[in-house]
């Protein structure tokens, strides 16, 4: 959040700062007049009682307005950065992007393209994208602090957020409201690239992968349906596989996606990500070989 690439997310940083640093002054003062009163006017032998005060109104009435009129700037200058982010939308519009969050990952929709990925979420620069989060069973919070605000993912409600960012890059999220388990595991990447990119991954992603007719890739699409892999994988039970080969990580953010790592997670998601819904289906190496190759094929 100290590096923000978005002017919602620099808003809230700035904010943030300026909180901190009117904070840090009066902790300075408060702090420095405690010890310089407790040098200054320590009992020496010999003294005796100081002299007794027993009220100051003026006094009183300064230090209780003082910190009120503070508290009344702070508040205002929030209120203000949070109308600066706030999605005043028609009721009408459709969302850019819709972004599931599920126990535990992200499903992530482009519903003007069709396109249907999870866990990476693709953004053109420069462009100020509707963003619709919602939950599929318990409540999330979707946060990529670059880029700003964090929102629930509230089942059976809908809540809206601009994403827009100037500078291309892949930004790391999080879920951000304790949802079980594996709540630190529903890693977010978001990956802005330029317009020209990001419509050619958007075409990618339309495509089916080109998979090769035969060897283990193939043995493996077959095992894909077989095992009924395909089921929760495509109906959003599970993350959309189709494109998987394509993506950055496995898991929601646990692994590096290499072959490797597939292996190790198709032999047994559970010692991976225990309490994932992904069952260990006691797959045989031959098995486990051929799935792999079929997924990192699926580009
Ligand atoms: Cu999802 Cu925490």
């Amino acid at each position: 959040m100290f590096n923000p690439v978005s002017s919602q997310a620099q808003s809230i940083t700035n904010l943030f700062n300026l909180t901190m640093l009117i904070a840090a002054v009066i902790l300075l003062l408060v702090t420095g007049l405690v010890l310089y009163v407790s040098f200054r006017y320590r009992a020496r032998p010999g003294e005796g009682e100081p002299r007794q005060i027993f009220g100051h109104r003026n006094l009183e009435i300064a230090w209780t307005a003082a910190p009120a009129m503070l508290l009344a700037v702070l508040a205002g200058l929030t209120l203000h950065t949070m109308r600066l982010s706030d999605p005043s939308i028609p009721s009408q519009t459709q969302p850019d992007v819709v972004i599931v969050g599920h126990q535990w990952w992200w499903e992530v929709r482009y519903p003007k393209s069709g396109v249907v990925t999870a866990n990476e979420i693709h953004l053109p620069v420069g462009q100020k994208l509707l963003a619709q989060i919602e939950s599929a069973d318990v409540i999330h919070s979707f946060w990529v602090p670059q880029l700003g605000r964090k929102m629930d993912a509230i089942p059976g409600h809908s809540n809206h957020l601009w994403l827009q960012t100037d500078q291309p890059g892949i930004y790391l999220g999080t879920c951000a409201e304790y949802c079980g388990t594996e709540h630190a595991w529903m890693r977010i990447r978001v990956i802005a690239q330029p317009p020209g990119d990001f419509e050619a991954w958007q075409q990618a992603q339309l495509q089916s992968p080109q998979i090769p007719s035969e060897g283990d890739a193939a043995k493996g699409a077959q095992i894909f349906q077989e095992k009924t892999c395909v089921v929760c994988h495509t109906n959003g039970i599970g993350p959309d596989l189709t494109h998987v080969g394509s993506r950055d990580t496995l898991a929601a953010g646990v692994l590096e996606n290499t072959p490797t790592n597939m292996t190790k997670w198709l032999k047994n998601p559970q010692t991976v990500k225990p309490g994932s819904n992904m069952p260990n289906f006691n797959l045989s190496d031959a098995e486990i070989q051929a799935l792999t190759a079929y997924l990192e094929a699926s580009k």
